[in-house]
């Protein structure tokens, strides 16, 4: 699996509780994010250099855990390489049009991901007649980068980025970037209790459990005394930095990080 940076451990988070006996191989990006304001076409040359790595290395299947790298990049990925590879917003979609109880569906994400128009495309092609409001939140980012989930300039950009989903009354709102769940009770509170909130993290594991149960490439549950799943972090850039800093996202500590250049 793949993100531009750390973010995207919120979805390896997931996929472990999700697949426990599964080894995952983590790529962040962390030369180059963010991914959020680049154009798509060097969104999908990167994640295309990501990719073929990963197959090189001898992965099963790709996650990409990354929103805009999905929302750029995952078509041309699925034509390229020769493994199943699962992207981030059609389970998101999938999760939103479920939670929505009829009203409008908002979704927050990079600039990148909301002028894509993915999150929406998605949302309709399952909930033709619903009404999709999208905006970039893109202070999110560097606001988690730096821990500043509850912090009073996160109160008072969310509440500025906020304030259209507010005025509309979206009953369900998509947490379409990998950070934005850190930010869950920030956005919670500006948007009050009964918008449901949808972190695509656990929607994908899911899809990530059913795609290797159909294609007969589940690893066994591990047994008792057998060998623990061997997961493998890399980063591009500053390892030492997203060894730190890694653990914020994925709620166990990191032991290792190796370091590869991606070209
Ligand atoms: N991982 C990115 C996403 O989910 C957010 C960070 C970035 O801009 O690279 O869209």
């Amino acid at each position: 699996m793949f993100d531009s940076g750390l973010g995207g451990l919120t979805v390896a988070n997931a996929l472990m509780r999700r697949l426990p006996s599964e080894s995952l191989l983590y790529v962040g990006d962390t030369a180059r994010v963010p991914y959020g304001p680049k154009s798509p076409e060097t969104v999908r040359r990167y994640a295309r250099q990501i990719g073929e790595w990963l197959v090189q290395e001898g992965v099963k299947c790709i996650v990409v855990a990354c929103n805009t790298a999905t929302a750029h990049a995952l078509d041309a990925l699925q034509a390229a390489l020769p493994v199943p590879v699962i992207g981030v917003v059609e389970p998101g979609a999938r999760a939103a049009v479920r939670a929505s109880r009829g009203g409008p569906i908002g979704v927050i994400g990079t600039s990148g991901t909301i002028a894509s128009g993915a999150y929406t495309k998605a949302i309709q092609q399952r909930a033709p007649l619903a009404r999709v409001l999208a905006t970039p939140c893109p202070l999110f980012v560097p606001l988690v980068e730096e821990g500043w989930v509850d912090h009073p300039a996160a109160r008072l950009i969310a509440h500025d980025y906020l304030a259209p989903m507010r005025e509309a009354g979206v009953d369900t709102l998509v947490l379409g970037c990998t950070h934005y769940p850190l930010l869950t009770s920030v956005i919670s509170a500006e948007m009050g209790a009964e918008v449901r909130l949808i972190d695509s993290a656990e929607e994908t594991a899911a899809e990530v459990a059913r795609i290797l149960n159909e294609r007969g490439l589940l690893h066994p549950p591990t047994e008792q005394h057998a060998p623990a799943p061997a997961h493998r972090f890399v980063a591009s850039d500053a390892p030492q930095h997203f060894l730190a800093l890694g653990g914020r996202f994925l709620d166990v500590p990191l032991t290792a990080v190796e370091y590869h250049v991606f070209t």
